[in-house]
């Protein structure tokens, strides 16, 4: 006899357990199949997805721990604080990390304790049913629920002829568990892991040469927050970026590895001593028994979903990295949310015009909405305002001076448009605009909202009044 549930998420990444808890809370009889162990020491299942396990948490966790090892070297100094020499160790960094991903991994199985959700360890994969109840195979047995939504996320994206061990040249989960800080590290890809990776190894030491394919740095964000971040990255930070490149060949040997590439008409060789692969991420959709019922993916092999992440079959939804949009966790949680309030019958919504990005460098970069590079090809008048942080008092207490808030808005409605920040707390302030523009607000709304004194926010503040010419402070 088939287990039943009214709901079967599969995946127990942020998409998945959201989607498992809200689907719980709204009074849904909701299972949740998960099949990674992610290496667990006693081999259970754990719940969290890329995000908790080898994503988000980890990553932010090691630049947490390298900032402070960097400031301890160098940033101190200007405030008369001096350290002396100060050594990492690394084995203790990174047994934090785990210890961080453990609690948090941990925590969201008592989460599906205290809202009833069942884990069902296991690979899931349908085979048959349909509208009534959909029929899926986990670990061999057999379920049946009358809605599914996929939340199987991504997987990090591989090269032909570079194979990765996840020891010498490694992909997310290698990178975020190197036991030494290595002497020479190779990354292919200038994209967000290989920039917040490449930042943590950097500051603890490592030479790091980053080899990206595109000719133009930081493509998806705003050119002027693309070009200040290539100016601090590069000739203060050190990261040798390098772009234009096409990767050749890579082999190994006693002296390291060696990557040959061209870039212009030169070729060249990169010697190194561990090598990261960052070039993006690839949806999880095998095994997962699309063909038997007839689950359609799109032309990048998503799982092919209308705005409301609903598929080509009845009560069968996917949200998160597996469909299109960015490859986000707040956005996967966003979708995960609105699927269980459908379904529930409820207005469930998720406003992809304003799904915030953040970079953890430092400074960080963060934006919400259009670039002006957008909205000039799409032909919208806008007006933009921008102040640097040099100019906020809180930002020289900090020592915080790199970096601007810039302010776009309709030219005629005055309508926030889209938001970006480089410098410092860029993750926790571009709140700000992020709320400015669910509730459709004007600069001018910011510009006559109080701010604290003084705060980092100020810069906000003033990015809004500089919008209409009448910045107060710059
Ligand atoms: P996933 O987190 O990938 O989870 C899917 C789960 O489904 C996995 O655990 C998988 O084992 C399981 N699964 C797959 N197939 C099956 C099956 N058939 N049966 C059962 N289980 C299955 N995003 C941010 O927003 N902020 C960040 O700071 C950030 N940092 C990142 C850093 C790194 C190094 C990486 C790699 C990613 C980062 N991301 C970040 C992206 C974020 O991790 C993903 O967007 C997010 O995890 C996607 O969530 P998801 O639930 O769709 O998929
Ligand atoms: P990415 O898409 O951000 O960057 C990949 C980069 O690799 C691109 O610049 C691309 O041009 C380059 N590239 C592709 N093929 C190449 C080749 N053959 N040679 C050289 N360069 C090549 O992907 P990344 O960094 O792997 O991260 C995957 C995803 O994970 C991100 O897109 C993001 O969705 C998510 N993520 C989010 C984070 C955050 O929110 N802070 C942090 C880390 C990851």
């Amino acid at each position: 006899m088939a287990k039943q549930f009214d709901v079967l998420v599969i995946g127990g990444g942020p998409g998945g357990y959201v989607a498992a808890i809200r689907a719980a809370q709204l009074g849904f009889n909701t299972a949740c199949c998960e099949s990674e162990s992610y290496d667990d020491p006693k081999g259970e299942v754990r719940l969290g997805g890329t995000c908790l396990n080898v994503g988000c948490i980890p990553s932010k966790a090691l630049l947490q721990s390298s900032e402070h090892f960097d400031n301890a070297r160098h940033g101190f100094v200007m405030h008369g604080i001096s350290t002396g020499d100060v050594a990492i160790d690394v084995k203790t960094m990174v047994k934090r990390k785990d210890n961080i991903v453990t609690q948090l991994t941990g925590g969201i199985k008592g989460l599906f304790k205290k809202n009833k959700v069942t884990l069902l360890p296991g690979h899931g994969k349908f085979t048959g049913g349909g509208e009534d109840g959909w029929e899926v195979d986990v670990a061999g047995e057999a379920v049946t629920a009358k809605h599914v939504i996929v939340a199987t996320g991504s997987r990090p994206r591989h090269l032909d002829g570079i194979p990765v061990d996840n020891k010498l040249i490694c992909d997310n989960a290698g990178a975020l568990a190197f036991d030494a800080v290595p002497k020479r590290l190779g990354v292919i890809g200038a994209g967000v892991i290989g920039l917040e990776l490449g930042s943590v190894w950097k500051r603890l030491g490592a030479e790091v040469t980053i080899l990206e394919a595109l000719p133009e740095f930081l493509a998806a964000a705003d050119a002027a927050v693309a070009k200040e971040a290539w100016k601090v990255f590069t000739k203060k930070q050190g990261l040798d970026i390098r772009l234009g490149v096409k990767i050749n060949k890579v082999t190994t040997g006693k002296k390291g590895i060696a990557i040959e590439y061209e870039m212009g008409d030169e070729s060249h060789v990169l010697e190194c001593d561990k090598l990261i692969v960052s070039v993006g991420r690839v949806p999880n959709t095998d095994g997962l028994g699309c063909e038997a019922v007839g689950l359609q993916l799109d032309e990048r092999g998503r799982i092919d979903v209308d705005d409301h992440c609903r598929s080509n079959l009845p009560n069968v939804w996917a949200v998160g990295d597996v469909v299109r949009g960015p490859m986000l966790a707040h956005k996967g949680m966003e979708e995960g949310v609105m699927v269980a309030e459908l379904i529930a019958g409820q207005a469930g919504h998720c406003n992809y015009d304003a799904v915030p990005w953040v970079i953890y460098t430092h400074p960080e970069i963060a934006w919400v909405g259009k670039t002006e590079q957008q909205l000039k090809s799409a032909g919208i008048e806008y007006r933009a305002g921008q102040i640097p942080f040099s100019a906020n008092g809180r930002a020289l207490g900090q020592g915080e001076t790199s970096g601007f808030i810039k302010m776009l808005a309709d030219a005629k409605t005055d309508r926030i448009l889209g938001v970006h920040v480089i410098g410092t707390n860029a993750s926790e302030l571009i709140s700000e605009a992020v709320v400015a523009m669910e509730f459709h607000a004007s600069s001018e709304d910011i510009a006559r909202i109080v701010h604290a004194h003084p705060t980092l926010s100020e810069v906000m503040h003033e990015a809004a009044l500089s919008v209409d010419k009448r910045p107060l402070h710059f």
